[in-house]
């Protein structure tokens, strides 16, 4: 699948860009709202959002987390984003060392792998490109990598009445990669789950909620830490969960 260059956007995605750009150099974290942020991706293919989204409804329980949670489901790809083209990898298992997560880290954990048809989706694809762009405008020439790792996971939280859902169950973390892109899917019949920004003295440093659906938190994981507090049902009666995408690239 071939990764599309900046030379492609139109002059107001130029412009959100360098907007987006701007405040992670300013800040080390932006906050793209869904409007703009679909018609960015629309500049990269973007479309079909609803059999993307819908297929949050077949992901697996995460069976990794050390606090006995079974309040979350996932599915996890890899890709190579090298020499203009987006290449998936081989399956593999999700490894984060215990420096960057104290609660899950330190194993290697197996999810299963995201749908064939999702992983080629026009969205997703539009996702990583726009994650690329971003990548290389905010990297120096002299420390551009030949080849970019990417590693998407599809994210469901269960809300129930009674018991904590924790969107972050490790707290204020960083990834332990270069670059962190979470894209709000669902929110149905949640409260709360409020995203965070924290500075290296873990001062927080920004605070908003991923509401609709492509409202984009961009994250520069050297610089800040983030989080997102404990979700729950408005209506303890009705199903409630959060769903995300959350894409971060690392030199590979
Ligand atoms: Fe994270």
């Amino acid at each position: 699948m071939p990764l599309q260059h900046s030379l492609a956007l139109s002059p107001e995605n130029s412009i959100r860009l360098d907007q987006m750009v701007a405040a992670l150099q300013d800040k080390g974290f932006a906050l793209e709202r869904s409007k703009d942020m679909r018609a960015f991706l629309q500049g990269f293919g973007f479309r079909d959002w609803e059999s993307f989204s819908e297929s949050w409804n077949r992901l697996g329980l995460d069976r990794y987390m050390a606090d006995g949670g079974r309040y979350r489901k996932r599915r996890y790809a890899t890709y190579a984003l090298t020499g203009g083209r987006i290449e998936r990898k081989r399956h593999q298992p999700h490894y984060q060392s215990r420096d960057y997560n104290l609660l899950n880290g330190g194993i290697e954990r197996w999810f299963g792998p995201i749908e064939d048809a999702v992983a080629t989706h026009p969205v997703m694809l539009s996702v990583l490109n726009a994650a690329h762009l971003l990548a290389l405008r905010m990297t120096p020439a002299s420390t551009q990598p030949d080849s970019w790792h990417a590693e998407v996971h599809q994210f469901r939280i269960e809300a129930q009445a009674g018991s904590q859902a924790r969107p972050t169950p490790e707290g204020m973390h960083r990834d332990g990669v270069d670059w962190v892109m979470v894209l709000m899917v669902n929110r149905e019949n949640v409260a709360s789950g409020i995203t965070s920004i924290h500075n290296d003295q873990r001062e927080e440093i920004g605070s908003f909620t991923l509401e609709t659906s492509l409202d984009t938190a961009l994250v520069d994981d050297h610089r800040v830490y983030h989080g997102v507090t404990p979700v729950e049902p408005i209506d303890p009666a009705r199903p409630a969960y959060r769903d995300v995408l959350v894409v971060t690239l690392r030199h590979a």
